[in-house]
């Protein structure tokens, strides 16, 4: 996924790691994931904080990712940095459930506040 053009990506040895890709004014999260011991200590939002900022170094303007619509820990954590549903994509996960589109404008204070 790194060699994919304006891919990037922080990682925490044993604990965690996010990969993002910014091209065209646009980025997304491609994968984000903290092993289990390693949870709700901080490290995913300190991991999502870290590629916005990657992603605004590289000139976008906003970040898309997509979510499980059941997944109510990263739900939580998206929400909590600002990113707000866009839009929906019925049964996308092989086991049936939805994807939820959320977007965070970088540009200015993030939606909602
Ligand atoms: C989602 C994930 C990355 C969160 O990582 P984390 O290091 O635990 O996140 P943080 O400690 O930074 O949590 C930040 C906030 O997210 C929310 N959150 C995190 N885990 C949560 C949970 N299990 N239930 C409810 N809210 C949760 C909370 O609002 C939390 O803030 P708080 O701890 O002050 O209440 C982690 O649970 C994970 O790897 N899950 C499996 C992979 C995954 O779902 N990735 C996202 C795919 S889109």
């Amino acid at each position: 996924m790194l060699g994919m053009p304006g891919a990037f990506g922080l990682w925490v040895p044993g604990a965690g790691f996010v990969l993002a890709r910014a091209a065209g004014g646009e980025a997304e999260i491609l994968t984000l994931a903290v092993r289990p011991p390693a949870r709700r200590r901080g490290l995913g939002g300190a991991l999502l904080a870290g590629a916005l900022a990657g992603a605004v170094a590289r000139g976008a303007a906003a970040m898309f990712l997509e979510v499980a619509a059941g997944n109510a820990a990263a739900r939580a954590l998206y929400a909590g940095q600002g990113f707000v549903e866009v839009g929906r994509r019925r049964r996308y996960y092989p086991d049936g459930s939805d994807a939820l589109v959320l977007r965070r404008v970088l540009t200015g204070p993030p939606a909602g506040k």
